[in-house]
């Protein structure tokens, strides 16, 4: 199992706490956005006697009142459709496990979320990376590239849309190209829409399951944990209406019984969370975007990809090794006590040696933090000799 790019550098991390260094987390995707007090409240007044297993696929009031929010999104899903998971990462899992035999292929356009490595270890499948550009944005790249790389192992095509690690939000033309080359080619179209929530600008996200003809090759994969800043609740789903994917992901999910219990009441209040509530987290991300892109630029030789969505991005860096310097950050360098800690984007690459030059920035902080943090990037900029 290949090891997270993230979490690797939590030992350097340990030592500068013990040195009294005040650390900023741009590394890390957790939001510092309070959980809807209506799902804490759900789990406090609970009237269990027994927290018992639920139903495999995830218990049926739950499953109905996701179907209605994705219908409430134009997408098309009955409960029978849902598979309720521990987590996002679980229905990767589970998708991964359905759709694809020991030594087949799934094309994913990177850099991309690290973890795809593992569930992909995990599940005997072979990534075979597609290279989207800083230059472009991290847009999709054209359709005749992803052509060059279809074999007969190929299995499917994996999005994560918005991105992590990119922020790019793929247009509902760009989706509309991948459904088509989906269809010719009879590969599933995996989309992990786990920050679908999170889109800037007015712009409008455009779901797999909203284009029609993809009951047959879309895979959705959902979760709380961003949504409604539920991270430790562990509830995700997998969504499909291919009635062999979800009899096939059903046996995954029988193998481990049941998600958890009151997580899913949790995340079922969760879904009566206002609109309100997500009008005041995108106001808050954008203006944190927005500070933390105009910062950057600031930095003499750095290049930013834009966010148009999710709250990460991708900085190309005036050096040559962003783990050693990521690690160098933390071991040996402060400024006023403090110092910051950053995810160096090669783990997110597949591609050996590519991406060596970048970091991904989380902007999970708040702005005062976020103009604070970097300007103790550029100050190090300034410092570090390779
Ligand atoms: C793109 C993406 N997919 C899936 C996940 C998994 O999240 P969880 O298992 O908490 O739902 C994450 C978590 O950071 C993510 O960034």
């Amino acid at each position: 199992m290949p090891e997270s790019p993230i979490r690797k550098l939590v030992p350097f991390a340990e030592k500068a706490y013990k040195a009294n260094k005040k650390v900023y987390h741009l590394n890390i995707g957790q939001p510092d956005i309070k959980s809807p007090q209506i799902a804490m409240e759900a789990v406090e007044n609970h009237h269990l006697e027994i927290l018992a297993y639920t139903r495999s696929e995830g218990s049926e009031g739950y499953r109905e009142k996701i179907a209605k929010y994705y219908n409430s999104k134009n997408i098309p899903v009955n409960a029978s459709e849902i598979i309720v998971t521990t987590g996002g990462s679980e229905a990767l899992l589970f998708a991964m496990g359905s759709i694809a035999d020991e030594g087949d292929e799934i094309i994913i356009p990177e850099p991309f979320y690290a973890n795809y490595n593992g569930f992909a270890t995990a599940s005997g499948i072979k990534i075979v990376p597609i290279n989207s550009k800083i230059e472009d944005n991290f847009a999709l790249p054209p359709i005749s590239e992803f052509e060059k790389l279809i074999t007969p192992k190929t299995k499917a095509i994996l999005i994560c849309n918005p991105g992590n690690p990119t922020g790019y939000l793929y247009s509902k033309d760009e989706i509309k190209l991948l459904a088509a080359m989906v269809k010719k080619h009879d590969l599933f179209l995996v989309s992990d829409e786990v920050y679908r929530e999170f889109v800037y600008d007015g712009a409008q996200h455009y779901s797999i399951l909203e284009e029609p003809g993809m009951e047959d090759y879309g895979i959705l994969i959902d979760s709380v944990s961003k949504r409604y800043s539920m991270c430790g609740a562990r509830i995700g789903c997998l969504v499909s209406k291919n009635k062999e994917i979800l009899s096939t992901a059903l046996k995954f999910a029988q193998a481990r019984l049941s998600p958890p219990t009151f997580a899913q009441i949790a995340s079922e209040a969760a879904l009566q969370t206002p609109q309100s509530y997500f009008d005041e987290v995108i106001v808050e991300y954008t203006e944190r975007r927005n500070t933390l892109i105009n910062e950057l630029q600031k930095i003499p030789g750095l290049k930013v990809g834009i966010p148009k969505g999710a709250f990460y991005c991708i900085a190309e860096l005036p050096i040559k090794d962003s783990d050693v310097f990521a690690q160098w950050l933390l071991e040996d360098f402060v400024v006023d006590g403090e110092t910051i800690m950053v995810a160096p984007a090669a783990g997110f690459y597949s591609t050996p040696g590519v991406g060596k030059n970048q970091i991904r920035i989380a902007y999970v902080l708040n702005k005062e933090s976020l103009i604070t943090a970097v300007n103790i990037l550029k100050i190090a900029l300034e410092n570090y000799k390779e």
